[in-house]
């Protein structure tokens, strides 16, 4: 790949976060960006849309992420208010900085608020990870991919298929280009400084016997709305997850929402097994260490479903949909929904045979973020050049 130097007249990369999935996201793009020559100058804006300890500053430590140059605090709140207010206080950001374009990942709220932002005031929107579709309208990630892919002016997609639901989108080529996926840079960068899963599952309360189990242990992460949200949909899955923990001892990192909602509904005494270790949110390192030494993951998380893949661990997704077929077509994930028959044949079949073999998808070899910034680079010049629109 030859590299073209950035224009210093430009101005800098806007690069938004806001919460967790993003910062693993984040990290390789602004590495990439510095080992660019020379570098490509960036301004880390953080919406604060998670803030606690452990959703936010712990793994910027993991993954070496530089502070936020500006952190907009907008912390927790309903859709529409979290949005408006992420709005609010980013356009103040582009009025000082006259950046030469923003650059958000993902689909969460910070997402579509920032692009939104920055196209109305006529500067280049850039999405990282483009064209995932669930067609499942009912979740607020989808409504934030469908718009932030709209509207945004280059888009990079982490699987073929992205670019095959913008085409139908009516999403001209010329705006998409397929880099592979940077979460799974981030993954390949860390995996050596991973934690021991042993040291994990002591300090998580396990006895011996079971951290050295033949059968090894399972790892859950639940958060979506869908899931957790309301007794009916939460109080099933918690006495399958207890079924399961019967055949293997279970690690269950818990979001601060899920966390909530099993207080909330009453609902602790179904989790409160040995064979269970209630954990709160793991940082990067710990659960990449946790996931490697998985004999499986249930988990309702997009990432998760990528990075089992990536590792090639077998991966049970708690959804009727998923917006990463790639997973599912050459990784090692099967959606179960939330039936909890399925939940526990999948779980029997792979303490039987091991799972889904599966390998690792198309460009999802460690430099998508290399790629993006070669991309990005010869994209902005030939904007500015009157080549493209
Ligand atoms: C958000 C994203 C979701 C992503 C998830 C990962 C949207 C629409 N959703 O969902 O795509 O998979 O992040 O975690 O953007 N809370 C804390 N501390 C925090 C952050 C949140 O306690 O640092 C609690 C608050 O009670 C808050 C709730 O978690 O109301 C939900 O947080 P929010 O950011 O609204 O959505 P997530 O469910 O985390």
């Amino acid at each position: 790949m030859t590299l073209r130097p950035w224009p210093v007249d430009l101005g800098p990369v806007v690069c938004v976060v806001g919460a967790r999935p993003n910062f693993m996201k984040m990290a390789p793009i602004l590495r990439a960006f510095a080992a660019h020559a020379p570098a490509i100058p960036t301004l880390l804006v953080h919406t604060g849309q998670h803030y606690d300890r452990d959703m936010s500053d712990r793994l910027f430590e993991d993954l070496c992420l530089p502070r936020p140059d500006i952190n907009l605090d907008v912390g927790s709140a309903s859709h529409a208010v979290q949005t408006a207010e992420v709005m609010r206080r980013f356009e103040p950001v582009l009025d000082e900085h006259r950046p030469a374009c923003v650059l958000v990942v993902g689909d969460v709220n910070s997402t579509l608020a920032c692009t939104l932002v920055a196209v109305k005031k006529g500067i280049p929107a850039v999405h990282v990870e483009a064209g995932l579709r669930s067609y499942d309208r009912g979740m607020p990630e989808e409504i934030n991919r469908v718009l932030t892919d709209q509207v945004a002016d280059r888009l990079y997609t982490t699987e073929r298929s992205a670019g095959g639901n913008l085409a139908r989108e009516g999403i001209p080529g010329e705006r998409v280009a397929f880099v592979g996926n940077v979460m799974i840079d981030s993954l390949l960068f860390h995996r050596e400084r991973s934690q021991a899963p042993a040291a994990v599952l002591e300090a998580a309360g396990f006895p011996p016997e079971i951290v050295a189990s033949p059968s090894g242990y399972g790892v859950v992460t639940l958060h979506r709305p869908s899931n957790v949200d309301q007794r009916e949909t939460l109080e099933p899955l918690l006495t399958v997850l207890r079924q399961v923990s019967e055949k293997l001892p279970l690690v269950f990192a818990l979001h601060p929402r899920t966390r909530a909602n099993i207080e909330r509904f009453g609902l602790a005494d179904l989790v409160a097994t040995p064979r269970m270790a209630m954990l709160p949110p793991q940082g990067y390192l710990e659960m990449l260490g946790l996931m490697a030494g998985a004999t499986v993951m249930l988990t309702d998380s997009g990432g998760l479903q990528e990075e089992t893949t990536a590792l090639g661990i077998p991966c049970l997704t708690v959804r009727e949909n998923t917006e990463r077929p790639i997973t599912i077509e050459q990784g090692t994930n099967t959606l179960v929904g939330r039936d909890g028959a399925a939940i526990l044949r999948g779980v029997d079949e792979i303490l039987a045979g091991g799972g889904k073999r599966g390998r690792v998808p198309e460009y999802w070899d460690g430099r998508a973020a290399e790629r993006i910034a070669a991309d990005l680079c010869d994209w902005l010049l030939a904007r500015r050049a009157g080549a493209n629109p």
